[in-house]
């Protein structure tokens, strides 16, 4: 690490000499204090990179290697996002896990920051640093994380660069459960802050009973004390342990608890009312609507008030072939949670419009005959943006079909379906590899005599969609033909209307 960091240093440095008379003086410049690492990983793997078909350029993920949850998030006083992460920086599987770190002037470029933590031989986070988060603590910036195994809360703090980050001499700062209690896991601290001090929420369940959420409080980050559970599910609704629990109020005066749990494995959120610090849950629900890929995301609020979640997109491939390719895992792309008439809704931030490169054809007012398939001339490729409305007809079925190849025989859909009143991924036709998982989901939307818009994210194997800024469905596909690149529209049993199509190159994050 010391090496690697000493490379990239020598090489954020040029000079110039400037001979004044007989004097010669050497100016050294550092090309830029900020971005200390750059994107790059070793340059073999980056060559290897640039020809692989499946790795994304617009959605952020580690120079290689393994990626899960996305950690500390937070906008610093400077106003940069910082974006840490699960990260195991030797190989493309789950060991020795540490936190990678990027920042970002906007939330959508990045430049890729030293690991900010890593196990510490015979310390309480030896066998990993696993999910937690940061919080600003009077200008300190302070990491509150996970030490394994065994499962325990650690904590670190960084200069106000947030470039390196000393752990705290007396960790762990919450070492076991509460006595007397039989947890089926113990991690993933999340704090805010009220009033009267800092609070933790910890994910946890009950053996035998339940996932749930345990509450603590705090003067200072260093001493805690349990307090109860914030909120508890029963095991055969929301599963036996609850991952990354995030809490935060939401709207006016409702509060949301978002958690990913065992053996669920997609997120949901629990929205209810914050009393006694205490949640009473009046509504739960999936934070995305596929159930494959968007895992453990994390929460936090910016300076806009703004409240901004990122999420692990996992891969649907074999452990071989992320091998092979060298990295696993991707980060969503930035979402804005909201309620909208007491919903939670989520959307893409706006942001991602500085990603845009060429525009590509629109259209509108383009009326689809039933079972008909139209290509889109002048809109191909795997790294695109799409805005397409549609005005529901007769149609029972209708939407756009990406990563196309000539003959149809490999395409994902993305649409509308009238007697599901859902929005669907069908990416069962996505690849002829038979080792990759090809999934569809559907997610409820109903639309009151409303157009709907479907606002597609293709970044190669990436497929993000948000529909009528209200929901979200993410997955993952592995095309095998070059000629997979096809955009067109399909209507099923009847017509429909598009009303406006729109769709842009998108450009690197990698600026
Ligand atoms: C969620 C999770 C967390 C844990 C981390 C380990 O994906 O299992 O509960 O802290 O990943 O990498």
């Amino acid at each position: 690490m010391i090496v690697l960091f000493y490379k990239e240093f020598i090489k954020s440095i040029s000079f110039i000499k400037l001979r004044i008379g007989e004097i010669t003086l050497t100016l050294f410049l550092l090309a830029s204090i900020f971005p200390i690492i750059d994107e790059g990983g070793k340059t073999m793997e980056r060559k290897k990179f640039e020809t692989d078909p499946h790795r994304p350029i617009y959605h952020f993920l580690p120079p290689a290697n393994w990626m899960n949850d996305p950690n500390g998030l937070i906008q610093w006083e400077d106003g940069t996002y910082h974006l840490f992460y699960q990260y195991n920086p030797d190989s493309p599987q789950p060991a020795n896990i540490c936190w990678g770190h990027a920042v970002s002037k906007d939330l959508v470029h990045w430049k890729n920051y030293p690991v900010a933590l890593s196990p510490t031989p015979n310390g309480p986070d030896k066998d990993g640093c696993w999910t937690g988060c940061a919080v600003n603590d009077n200008g300190t910036p302070t990491l509150i994380y996970t030490g394994v195994f065994p499962e325990s809360v650690c904590i670190a703090m960084g200069d106000n660069k947030l470039l390196n980050f000393k752990k705290y001499d007396k960790n762990p700062v919450i070492p076991k459960p509460p006595e007397g209690m039989e947890v089926t896991g113990f991690r993933d601290p999340y704090v805010w802050r009220e009033e009267d001090g800092w609070y933790l929420v910890l994910g946890s369940g009950i053996k035998g009973k339940g996932g749930l959420a345990l509450l603590y409080r705090s003067k200072d980050l260093r001493q805690w004390e349990y307090l109860h559970p914030l909120c508890e599910g029963k095991e055969e609704e929301t599963g036996f342990m609850w991952e990354c629990p995030n809490f935060s109020p939401l709207g006016e005066d409702k509060y949301v608890l978002i958690t990913s749990p065992i053996p669920l494995f997609y997120p949901i959120y629990l929205l209810g009312s914050y009393q006694e610090h205490r949640l009473s849950v009046e509504k739960i629900g999936k934070v995305d609507g596929c159930k494959h890929s968007f895992y453990a995301p994390q929460i936090f609020r910016d300076r806009k008030g703004r409240l901004i979640m990122f999420g692990w997109l996992r891969e649907l491939r074999s452990a071989e072939a992320q091998k092979e390719a060298g990295w696993s895992g991707v980060m969503s792309l930035p979402r804005q949670i909201s309620l909208k008439n007491g919903e939670f809704a989520v959307d893409v931030v706006p942001e991602t419009e500085k990603l845009r490169g060429k525009r590509l054809n629109s259209l509108s007012n383009i009326g689809i005959q039933g079972d008909a398939f139209l290509p889109l001339e002048g809109v191909e490729g795997d790294i695109l943006e799409i805005i397409a409305r549609f005005r529901p007809m007769e149609a029972k079925s209708f939407g756009v079909a990406i990563r196309r190849s000539q003959n149809g025989e490999e395409e994902t859909l993305i649409g509308y379906d009238e007697e599901k009143k859902a929005v669907f991924v069908d990416a069962s036709r996505s690849s002829h590899d038979d080792s990759v998982a090809k999934p569809i989901c559907y997610t409820k939307l109903r639309l009151k005599n409303e157009p709907i818009t479907l606002h597609i994210f293709l970044d190669r194997s990436v497929i993000e969609v948000f529909a009528n800024k209200k929901i979200a469905l993410a997955t993952r596909i592995y095309p095998t033909r070059k000629d997979s690149l096809g955009v067109g529209l399909f209507s099923k049993g009847g017509r429909t209307t598009l009303e406006k199509f729109e769709a842009w190159e998108m450009e690197s994050i990698w600026k």
